[in-house]
Formats: C-alpha cells, sequence, structure tokens
C-alpha cells in the first residue's frame, strides 16, 4: 500500500505518517525533511530550496520529482511507503503517477482539515529537533525535559518557517496549489477525510480503520 497525506501546515501529516509508518513497516517520505537535512547538510538541493522554504512557497517541482524518484529506488520502498507532504501540486501528482506506472500497489489518501485557528495554534507551539528531527508541542505533546529531544538529547528550536509572516504564506500556497489535489484524488484513489482536530489517538485510530479496510 503506499499512503499520501494531504492537508494544510500544521494538520498533523508528519504526526500521523510517523505513526503510521512505524504500524505498518514501510518507510515514511517526507519530503519536508529531506529538504530541511539537505540544507542542513549545505547540498546544492539544499541551496536551491532553502529560499522558497523560508518564504513559505513551494519548492519548484523538477526538484521534488526527482528527490522522490530517487528515493523511491531504494529497496526499503519496496512494500509501500507512506508519503508525508508529497505530492503537494497537480504536476507532482502526475510525476509520482507516471514514476509508479505498472506497480502494484493500492492507493490511499488521507485528506486531514483542522480550524485555521487550532492550525495556528499548533504551528506557534511547535518544537523541532534539529538532530533527528522529531515535533513536539509545548502544550500538546511536550518533551519530558523542556525544550530537549526525547529521542537524541539536543535543544529543541521552533522551525524557521513557523514565523507568523511565513505561516500565513504556507497557508496560502496550500489553499492555492495543493487543495485542488483533493478533486484530483477523489477519482483515483481512495480518498478518506479525516476531522484532524480531535487528539493524535484518537486520529490515529480512526487512520487504522481506513487503512484495514482498505487492506
Ligand atoms: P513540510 O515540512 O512538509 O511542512 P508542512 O506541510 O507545512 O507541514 P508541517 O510540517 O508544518 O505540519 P504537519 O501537518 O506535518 O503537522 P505536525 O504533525 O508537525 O514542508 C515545509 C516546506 O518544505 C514547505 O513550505 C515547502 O517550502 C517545502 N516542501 C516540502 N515538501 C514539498 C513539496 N512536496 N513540494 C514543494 N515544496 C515542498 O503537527 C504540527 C504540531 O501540532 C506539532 O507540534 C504536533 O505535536 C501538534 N499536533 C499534531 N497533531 C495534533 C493533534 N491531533 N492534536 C494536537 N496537537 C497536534
Amino acid at each position: 500500500m503506499r499512503v499520501i497525506f494531504l492537508g494544510p501546515p500544521g494538520a498533523g501529516k508528519g504526526t500521523q505518517a510517523a505513526r503510521l509508518a512505524a504500524e505498518l513497516g514501510v518507510p515514511r517520505i517526507s519530503t519536508g525533511d529531506m529538504l530541511r537535512a539537505a540544507i542542513a547538510q549545505g547540498t546544492p538541493l539544499g541551496q536551491q530550496a532553502r529560499p522558497s522554504m523560508g518564504r513559505g512557497n513551494l519548492v519548484p517541482d523538477e526538484l521534488l520529482l526527482a528527490l522522490v524518484r530517487e528515493r523511491l529506488t531504494q529497496p526499503d520502498c519496496a512494500g509501500g511507503c507512506v508519503f508525508d507532504g508529497f505530492p503537494r501540486t497537480l504536476g507532482q501528482a502526475r510525476g509520482l503517477e507516471q514514476m509508479t506506472e505498472g506497480t502494484a500497489h493500492a492507493w490511499l489518501v488521507f485528506e486531514i482539515e483542522v480550524p485555521r485557528e487550532v492550525l495556528l495554534l499548533r504551528l506557534s507551539g511547535r518544537r523541532w529537533c534539529p538532530g533527528c528531527q522529531a515535533t513536539f508541542h509545548v502544550v500538546n505533546d511536550p518533551p519530558r525535559r523542556p525544550d530537549v529531544c526525547d529521542a537524541c538529547g539536543r535543544a529543541l528550536v521552533q522551525r524557521e518557517d513557523d514565523q507568523e509572516a511565513v505561516v500565513a504564506q504556507r497557508l496560502r500556497q496550500y489553499d492555492e496549489r495543493t487543495a485542488p489535489l483533493v478533486e484530483h484524488y477523489r477519482s483515483r484513489a481512495r480518498l478518506v477525510p479525516v476531522d484532524g482536530d480531535r487528539t493524535m489517538d484518537v486520529v490515529f485510530r480512526e487512520l487504522l480503520e481506513a487503512v484495514e479496510v482498505r487492506a
């Protein structure tokens, strides 16, 4: 099975995709994490992506498609994967269809819906580990020690793109460029709307039920 998560910034895609990938025993392909790692390592991809990400804009499709194409050739993806933050444009969706044409995986697309005011609270309270990319929230999912990563012990920070002005642009980009994918997938995959404004555990249970129905 291949799973896609659609949803605006802060909807909980990363949180749920990590749990679902672990449950299914398949890799989570987070293009946001891959791009942040490329920036941290100063690779050519990171240098190309940084200006767009810093302003809250999407990184060009051709860079993303090359990144995902290469990732899907790795053996751990043979049994399926969970996409987190990809595809995000119609061009990426079509590119993904081309690169996976002829494979036998079933597609399941979750559309996570969360009210705007809740998204803003989640993003302003998010804390992120620059070492292992684990995500926390100061209220909803606090680390055991304040501002210290439970997984690797590094100091937690705010993501640069979680500043208010950048968040506003990320939300605009979602509305204009990613939201149309809901219609795209309605006729091409099993599209499951999910009320993401509930606890992480309740949301996760609903995802698992959908996966079991689909499997
Ligand atoms: P990316 O890293 O993908 O960010 P995003 O899509 O904006 O999503 P977020 O990571 O902000 O939120 P999320 O939905 O994963 O929520 P999370 O689980 O963390 O992309 C960043 C940038 O990279 C983009 O702007 C773009 O520039 C570039 N990029 C990436 N992919 C690209 C692509 N395909 N094409 C072009 N450009 C691309 O949760 C948020 C917070 O809420 C956390 O603190 C969490 O603890 C908390 N939380 C989660 N669930 C709940 C819950 N149920 N209840 C209470 N709190 C919760």
